[in-house]
């Protein structure tokens, strides 16, 4: 029996699994504008614009949005084609078998789960500005944790939000889309407000000169810099795409409501991000960016302290959306490889109340939440950016591979030019990994090994769908 078969006959098993199917397409969307406008738009467009690619940072979220766009095709495909959950775990599962499955699962889990932790620490940082601008700011002992350059006791703000969020998703889905639809409104909301006011304030000397670190070329210390580089940084900006993959147990037709809800929320960040960053290189000179909050340092530079005010709340309301969605994807590709076996079933169970896999729910919750707390996050962004590239090579590798052994497969969606787009997702994706740093290479390559370990300890043995 063929592994695409087998996994066919494994999700149909799923399909009364206890997940309950609430969302529409919008729901699915909203889900993904959720996961994506985050972090990568409002502290990284600073920091790659500043040290990587100057005004032409634009040039980076348009490379970084190509590389994204081919993925996004692929994953359209293959969850209207072979669906069941787990999102790329499950796709890989059917192209290329079991192991590269368990590889792209652990991989996930990577992507998710440290996304979450990271930008709890950033919205932390938001949080205690806040807290501080109105009076009531907090020891610092509790806003680092014990790692950090300057030493704390606890992030607690960082720890605090994750737990909140674990709550909450136990409560249910629905409840939790509800919520992020309200959040992601207030996101868009001072995306549409910071826009209003840079539109006026535009001093197109700014994008002068246009690209002062070129298209690639290393500093001082060998790292690599310019617009290429700072396209594998701002990546970072569009991870969560893929999350709205793992929702398709919940989604009423995932089949249709999956790749629209995959297409549209991308195509729609996609354009956000490079009128974002295009003004705000316009309305201050890249090197003044590199801070930890640029979009609402670009207004205060401007004078504007309200409308600075009125972003920073924003943002920290953005934030919240992209760890609750990011957090709802690590527990469902969990979900996934626990019911094929690859991990204990302790982690399958799904309550019967709730209707939420709550233990998965608490354990992810209670260590992402003691990583925010205590671990500090510097290059997880880029460690994050290399799991989810290689994630996406193998989605569109899966496109091509499933094309050649099961050309007659329905595909209610099909990527149009034949292999032409995967391949080239294959590529760009591929290239992307390629201009990262060193280190975050030999990061990765810890994180593979610590999974395969878990494989053939346990995985292999325990497995349900193997022949
Ligand atoms: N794309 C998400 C962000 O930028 C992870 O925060």
């Amino acid at each position: 029996m063929s592994q695409l078969f087998r996994r066919k006959l494994h999700n149909a098993d799923l399909e009364e699994s206890g997940l309950k199917k609430c969302l529409s397409a919008f729901d699915l969307t909203l889900l993904g504008v959720g996961a994506i406008i985050g972090t990568g738009i409002f502290v990284l467009t600073g920091t790659a614009a500043a040290t990587q690619a100057g005004p032409a940072v634009i040039l980076s979220f348009v490379v970084a949005g190509i590389a994204c766009t081919f993925a996004a095709l692929a994953y359209a495909e293959l969850s209207s084609s072979v669906g069941g959950c787990g999102s790329a775990y499950g796709y890989s599962y059917a192209a290329f078998g079991e192991l590269m499955a368990w590889i792209i699962g652990w991989d996930l889990i990577l992507e998710y789960g440290v996304s979450v932790a990271a930008v709890a620490v950033g919205w932390s940082g938001y949080f205690n500005n806040a807290l501080t601008a109105i009076g009531f700011g907090l020891p610092d002992a509790f806003t680092r944790g014990p790692f950090a350059e300057d030493p704390g006791v606890v992030n607690l703000p960082a720890f605090s939000i994750i737990i909140i969020l674990m709550f909450l998703l136990i409560m249910g889905v629905k409840e939790s889309a509800k919520l992020n639809a309200a959040m992601v409104f207030v996101k868009v909301l001072t995306i549409c407000v910071f826009v209003a006011v840079a539109l006026f304030n535009i001093h197109p000397e700014n994008w002068t000169p246009f690209m002062p670190f070129g298209w690639f070329s290393h500093d001082v210390n060998g790292k690599p810099i310019g617009i290429l580089a700072g396209a594998s940084l701002v990546f970072f900006a569009y991870v969560g795409f893929d999350a709205v993959s793992t929702a398709v147990e919940e989604a009423k037709d995932p089949k249709r409501d999956v790749p629209i809800g995959i297409l549209s929320s991308l195509v729609f960040c996609t354009i956000i991000y490079i009128i974002v960053s295009g003004l705000l290189t316009g309305v201050v000179k890249y090197d003044q960016l590199n801070v930890p909050s640029p979009v609402a340092h670009a207004l205060q530079l401007l004078g504007l302290q309200s409308a600075s005010a009125i972003v920073a709340t924003g943002v920290i309301t953005g934030l919240t959306t992209v760890m609750l969605v990011l957090y709802y994807a690590l527990t469902r590709v969990i979900l996934g490889i626990s019911r094929d076996g690859l991990i204990s079933p302790f982690f399958a169970k799904v309550s019967e109340k709730t209707k939420t896999p709550v233990r998965t729910t608490v354990i992810c919750g209670v260590l992402m939440a003691c990583m925010a707390g205590f671990v500090p996050f510097g290059a997880l962004a880029e460690l994050v950016n290399i799991g989810t590239l290689a994630a996406f090579v193998l989605v569109c590798g899966g496109v091509i591979v499933l094309r050649k052994t099961n050309p007659d497969m329905p595909r209610p969606f099909k990527m149009p030019f034949g292999i032409v787009l995967p391949v080239l997702g294959v590529l760009s994706c591929g290239a992307l990994i390629a201009f990262l740093p060193l280190e975050t290479h030999m990061r990765f390559v810890l994180w593979l090994g610590i999974g395969l370990i878990i494989y053939f300890m346990y995985g292999i043995r325990h497995s349900k769908l193997r022949t």
